[in-house]
């Protein structure tokens, strides 16, 4: 299964590669490298004593390092170091503070905003041997692993012992749980178990410097002080390295159902959401939604099959619980509901694993439908549900026939748009027609510029749309702190 859909994104990737390669310092003109040293022969010798036989400087090793997911900004590192333990990770920092060499932190490399490839010739600090589970307690549900255990690896691990990782997303199979603790990864699961600030309960991280951090807490009531590790969640390698998790893994749901509905109009599925909340309560763990226009892509680009009639508008509901027959017939009531108010027109129900892995298919792959299509300007917006579709129109109405897709799709539960444009050939004159207004249109309607992406390098400079100047300048206070020279993921979060 897996590696039929590499395949077939591979064989998207490989017609569009060449014309989207742009390296970063190209895309970004303005932008001048800072003042870090080069990479030297000794300095790879040095690399070379601290962490033998996993120093990388082979170029077509380093290549798919250098570029993002998107194929949309690129680096150009010569070093890729790939330390296996917490010490390692602290010696080279500690080496490359000393010799101010700028660091990039790498976990799987599906970030979506620019910030896990190297701007210039940033060192590349890849997690990817860091990948041991050190210890998981059935009685209190707690994991602690290595920060770059692969998120399905972790679930798969889990599953087995009943227990559910309390974060899923599409990129499960190849990103890191380090990645998405550094990006606050939101997903598909935030609907039930909410943000990583509340399932993360320790970190180990490295700072700028070498020292060794230990928040690995594994304590869920803890008020000593400042709780110094949610610093780090979210901070997109910007602030330290993270080398381990102690995380609260919930039970696994022994019932899960799902619903796919079709809706003639996008107050349709406001009100279906309402419906949801106020019937299954307890039991709705995910509410995500998609256009007409994303449909068409996954069934054209993925050949996957849409199971009901084609409408505007279609939502994903699950429901996850402790007993089926209950489930259901809340379920039941609920869509018998939705149908007599007509609020939707048409749907089916999941409840076997294949059909509910298909139905899923359709949401969580339209990131990977819209590679096939050439260049991707991806934003993901918080903004108030009765705004929400209103952006994705004006957008659309807006750029014309100048791009060849504007979908809009989300976590609606959550109250998160993700809205993407597409072209053949990257397009200066299309990304100037769409930002700022995307964000100054998300700002004035009092929404956030990135509901869960983070900023990265590509919204770094928009950044005063959705925080006060005196948050942002408290966040380069403790970035000046946590990092004086600089050197941990330069260019990325705070404005450059
Ligand atoms: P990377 O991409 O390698 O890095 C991301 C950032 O974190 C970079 O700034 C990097 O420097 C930093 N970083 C990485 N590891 C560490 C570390 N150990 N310590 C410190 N900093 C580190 N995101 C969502 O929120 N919700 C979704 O539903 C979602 N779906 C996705 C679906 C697809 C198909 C793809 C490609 C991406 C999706 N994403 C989603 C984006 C998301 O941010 C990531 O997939 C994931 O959280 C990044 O993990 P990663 O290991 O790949 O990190
Ligand atoms: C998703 O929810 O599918 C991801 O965040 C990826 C995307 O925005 O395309
Ligand atoms: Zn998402």
């Amino acid at each position: 299964m897996w590696s039929a859909r590499l395949w077939r994104y591979l064989q998207c990737s490989m017609k569009v590669t060449s014309e989207r390669y742009c390296t970063s310092s190209a895309r970004y003109p303005g932008m001048k490298r800072g003042n870090f040293s080069k990479v030297t022969e000794d300095d790879i010798k040095a690399f070379e004593s601290l962490i033998p036989s996993r120093v990388v400087t082979d170029p077509q090793e380093i290549a798919p390092h250098n570029v993002d997911w998107l194929k949309m900004v690129r680096g150009s590192s010569q070093v890729l170091l790939k330390p296996k333990t917490t010490k390692e990770v602290s010696d080279i920092l500690t080496y490359c503070n000393s010799r101010r060499l700028a660091v990039v932190p790498q976990g799987g490399n599906t970030g979506l905003v620019g910030g896990s490839v190297p701007v210039f010739d940033e060192i590349i600090v890849s997690t990817s041997l860091m990948n041991q589970v050190l210890s998981f307690d059935d009685v209190s549900g707690i994991l602690i692993c290595q920060a770059g255990c692969i998120l399905e690896h972790l679930d798969n691990m889990m599953e087995d012992r009943g227990f559910i990782i309390p974060l899923d997303l599409g990129a499960k199979g190849s990103c890191h749980i380090g990645g998405n603790i550094a990006t606050n990864a939101g997903g598909l699961r935030l609907l039930r178990y909410g943000s990583l600030h509340g399932s993360v309960l320790g970190l180990e991280v490295v700072l700028s410097d070498g020292t060794i951090l230990d928040c690995l807490s594994s304590l869920q009531k803890n008020n000593t002080g400042y709780d110094v590790k949610q610093l780090f969640i979210g901070s997109e390698g910007t602030l330290g390295i993270i080398t381990a998790a102690s995380i609260l893994v919930p039970s696994r749901p022994k019932a899960v159902n799902v619903a796919f509905l079709g809706c003639e109009s996008f107050s349709d599925v406001l009100k279906t959401y309402q419906l949801a909340r106020s019937m299954l309560g307890e039991i709705l763990s995910a509410f995500e939604f998609l256009d007409d226009f994303s449909m068409n892509l996954v069934e054209m680009q993925l050949g996957l099959h849409n199971p009901i009639s084609k409408q505007p508008f279609y939502v994903l509901l699950e429901t996850s619980g402790s007993n089926s027959t209950h489930d259901e017939q809340k379920l039941d009531v609920f869509l018998e509901k939705v149908m007599a108010q007509n609020t939707a027109q048409d749907g089916t129900l999941a409840t076997d694993l294949s059909k509910i892995r298909a139905v899923w298919d359709l949401r969580e792959r339209i990131a990977e439908a819209l590679m096939c299509c050439g260049a991707v300007y991806k934003y993901d917006l918080s903004l108030p549900l009765p705004k929400m579709y209103e952006l994705v129109r004006h957008m659309r109405e807006k750029l014309g026939d100048k791009v060849t897709n504007v979908v809009g799709y989300g976590h609606l539960g959550d109250g998160n748009l993700h809205l993407n444009f597409t072209t053949n050939h990257y397009s200066d004159e299309v990304l100037n027609l769409i930002e700022p207004c995307v964000y100054e249109w998300t700002a004035n309607h009092r929404g956030s510029i990135s509901a869960e992406h983070g900023l990265g390098l590509k919204k770094a400079n928009y950044i005063h749309l959705s925080q006060s100047s005196s948050s942002v300048s408290l966040m380069k206070g403790i970035k000046q702190l946590l990092d004086p020279k600089g050197i941990l993921n330069p260019y990325k979060v705070l404005p450059h």
